[in-house]
């Protein structure tokens, strides 16, 4: 077992962002302190590329700007996956790292965990083992393969332990390690409470609904993009309403002619938000309503309502232990009676959510033993 030289962290869309930011945080601390003599390379393939779905996370949780940035942007799933890969590939010939730590469920996951498989690198996914069951998301099929050829399974609950364990995948190959997004919301909660978007929105703690949509199966129907639009008229009848608007829904509520921002209405409509920003919403709203998969762990571990609009959620655990459950269009009006008729929020923090997950992935990386012998805390 020798420790590993160089490894390459890759991040490709605003979700990944807040994931990579602890690992890099804990390989510099370790290189600064002398405890690990690591050569670390932050990759971005581009796949988000707006000022406020990528730079504003670099800024908010204090990462330099990435080593190399691959600039694929967007594009259809194959053509954004194959772009990666081509673009990804000869920084892999080049740089011939020890490991490649790639983290959630994007198609820049996916991508860059092919190149390595067929390239001869080792791969470390962190956030590994999660499932929906629902192979109608691009997300599901993206977390299938990659954890099917990745070496290195870290799990961020012991449920995704349990799907590997099903899907045939050696115990030796898999870590649970934490949540390494509460690392962040946990490095970042004093300075989301600081950071004025109370006033700038002119919201109070506790008396709005946050929401964030941006799913294909929502928004990219205009058939489902009108029910939901309606759903929110009712919802901003009980309490005013910030929707921070992803561009794949703004483009769709154009395309639809759906206006929701009309004058005296109580729906706000903003552009996609910052970490900071966003940690604040999630920590203050009355309740959330959404469709992304970090925001059901945040509000879990901030102890906030949150309805999730879909069919199932590959994190149950914010369902069996924290405070999310799913909703659908027709039940969405008689889950917020239900959620503004009580005060008291159930739910208690998920077992390693504690904001040392860094510190336990970056173990697992150096003690890694091919042979099965490492260490970990399974
Ligand atoms: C991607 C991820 C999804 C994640 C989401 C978070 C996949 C398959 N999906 O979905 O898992 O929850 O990111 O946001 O990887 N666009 C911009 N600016 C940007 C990026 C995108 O305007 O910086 C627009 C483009 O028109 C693009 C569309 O948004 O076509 C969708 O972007 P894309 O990266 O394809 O997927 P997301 O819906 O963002």
């Amino acid at each position: 077992m020798t420790a590993p030289r160089k490894i390459l962290i890759v991040a490709g869309a605003r979700p990944n962002f807040m994931k990579v930011a602890p690992i890099v945080h804990e390989i510099k601390r370790r290189v600064k302190a002398g405890d690990a003599a690591i050569d670390l390379r932050l990759i971005h393939t581009g796949q988000h590329y707006d000022q406020a779905m990528s730079d504003v996370f670099f800024a908010d949780l204090g990462m330099s700007p990435p080593d190399i940035n691959l600039g694929v942007g967007s594009g259809t799933h194959a053509v954004q996956t194959a772009n990666v890969m081509c673009r990804f590939e000869p920084v892999c010939v080049a740089e011939r790292p020890d490991w490649v730590v790639v983290v959630g469920d994007v198609n820049s996951t996916l991508a860059c965990t092919l190149v390595c498989a067929k390239t001869g690198i080792k791969v470390a996914h962190v956030e590994a083992g999660l499932r929906s069951f629902d192979r109608s998301m691009p997300e599901e099929v993206n977390r299938i393969v990659t954890d099917a050829l990745a070496d290195l399974l870290l799990t961020p609950s012991l449920d995704a332990d349990d799907n590997l364990l099903h899907e045939g995948i050696a115990r030796h190959r898999i870590r649970m390690v934490g949540n390494v997004m509460i690392d962040s919301l946990i490095a970042n909660l004093a300075q989301a409470r600081d950071c004025g978007v109370s006033a700038r929105l002119g919201v109070q703690a506790r008396e709005f609904a946050y929401v964030t949509l941006h799913r294909p199966a929502n928004v990219d129907g205009s058939d489902e993009l009108r029910r939901i639009a309606g759903a929110l008229e009712r919802v901003a009848q009980r309490c005013p309403v910030i929707f921070a608007v992803h561009p794949r829904t703004r483009a769709a509520l154009q395309r639809g002619g759906i206006d929701l921002d009309r004058p005296g209405s109580r729906i706000r409509m903003i552009e996609p938000v910052g970490y900071h920003k966003s940690l604040w919403l999630v920590d203050n709203a009355r309740f959330v309503l959404t469709d992304s998969g970090g925001i059901q762990e945040e509000s879990t571990y901030l102890h906030t309502p949150c309805l999730t609009l879909r069919p199932n959620t590959e994190r149950p655990v914010t369902i069996s232990e924290g405070s999310n459950r799913l909703t659908n269009l027709d039940r969405l009006t008689a889950d917020i009676d239900e959620v503004l008729g009580t005060d008291d929020c159930h739910g208690h923090t998920p077992r390693y959510w504690d904001g040392h997950a860094a510190e336990r992935i970056v173990d697992a990386l150096l003690g890694y033993d091919s042979t099965g012998h490492g260490s970990g805390v399974n």
